[in-house]
């Protein structure tokens, strides 16, 4: 009889239920009998010993229930080979619980650190097969990321309930929305949401061109103006910087976030008054839309399918609206950015929304 290890890593999104569900069902009912063991708050549990003994049960009702029912953290890939405060060897640690378990497989639901930290263990020698987590849709090799759908929802509710206030008031608005180095979700909650200026991590903004859409749009009469910010958007100035140097830069910022001293920046060229709304992680919250549900249940079906041939060291992922599976070593430790030069961009562009480029 099979036995397999599962762990939710890193931020939480919608759908990691739904996709531990799609796993389990999936082995119940191509293989009978499996016993599965779920580790405690991510890389955590594996790393101390930290699991419980689940049955088919456990994961029965889970599919709309967001967060994780294993808890998650996060254990930052750059630290794990580094010794823990007791001078404990994390990736023995993991290792020897696995043995210890007699584990045939590991299947681990994460977003690109914790992708890496499978890559590694696969090449230590663990049976690993991984599913893409996150709801920065920011995996390279795959299409679609569980949870990025289901965030976009959230992201894009926010930016329709500031359309009614900002147009009653005449304002200018900023939504900032998650993405520290990718603007997907920004981008899709952005167009849904009929933002008027989208500023996006890869595509660096000049504030001279934001400014100019605002008064663009107060020339032509539209009394407001919307714009979709990502947490990582950045200056045409402030990307030419190292990254220590930008780092040290933040450091110093007189406002909390981006879009604050964007606010300060706005409101002193045109005089508009300009509000700030943060919906940070609720973003991450709440039920999985329905197509999330729907490609989490594919996705981790796809996995018990890889645990029953056997065929490890994969993660399971969306080409187009197909399920396929890229290697381990071939996805792991790299972004999926948004190209400037896709097609998206340049539609979005057609629709009069500015870029600030
Ligand atoms: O990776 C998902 C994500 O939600 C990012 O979009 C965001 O920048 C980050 O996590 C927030 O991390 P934390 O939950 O640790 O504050």
């Amino acid at each position: 009889m099979k036995r397999i290890g599962m762990l939710t890593s890193g931020g939480d999104c919608q759908a990691l239920n739904a996709t531990m569900r799609g796993v389990v069902k999936g082995l119940h009912t191509m293989m009978g009998n499996v016993e599965i063991y779920g580790f405690e708050d991510g890389y955590k549990g594996l790393i101390y010993g930290n699991y419980k003994r689940m049955t088919s049960q456990d994961f029965s009702g889970i599919l709309t229930r967001g967060g994780t029912i294993l808890g998650t953290s996060r254990q930052p890939f750059k630290k794990m080979r580094v010794p823990d405060a007791n001078g404990l060897d994390k990736v023995e640690a993991m290792k020897s619980t696995y043995q210890y378990l007699g584990l045939s497989c590991l299947v681990v639901l994460g977003g690109n650190g914790s992708q890496k930290t499978a890559n590694m263990l696969s090449e230590e020698g663990l049976n690993v097969v991984s599913l893409p987590k996150t709801i920065d849709n920011d995996l390279y090799g795959t299409d679609m990321t569980f949870g990025f759908q289901s965030a976009v929802d959230i992201a894009t509710d926010a930016i329709d309930c500031i359309h009614t206030t900002a147009a009653s008031h005449n304002r200018v608005f900023i939504v900032e929305l998650m993405g520290h180095k990718v603007g997907w979700v920004t981008l899709h909650a952005g167009i849904a949401g009929g933002a008027d200026i989208i500023l996006i991590p890869e595509i660096p903004y000049n504030l001279n061109h934001v400014i100019s859409a605002i008064e663009r749009r107060t020339q032509q009469g539209k009394g407001f103006t919307i714009l979709a910010v990502a947490e990582g958007a950045i200056s045409v100035e402030d990307a030419k910087l190292s990254k220590k140097e930008y780092k040290a830069k933040i450091a110093k910022r007189q406002h909390s976030t981006v879009s604050y001293e964007l606010a300060a920046q706005i409101e002193e060229a045109t005089g508009r008054e300009v509000r700030v709304t943060i919906p940070g992680h609720t973003q991450r919250g709440g039920s999985p839309v329905p197509f999330d549900r729907v490609i989490s249940s594919r996705l981790g079906v796809t996995a018990a399918e890889l645990i029953k041939n056997e065929d490890y060291g994969k993660m399971v992922i969306m080409k187009g609206f197909e399920i396929d599976t890229i290697p381990l070593n071939e996805t792991a430790g790299k972004l999926k950015y948004v190209c400037p030069d896709d097609p998206i961009i340049k539609q979005a562009k057609n629709l009069g929304i500015s870029f600030g480029d």
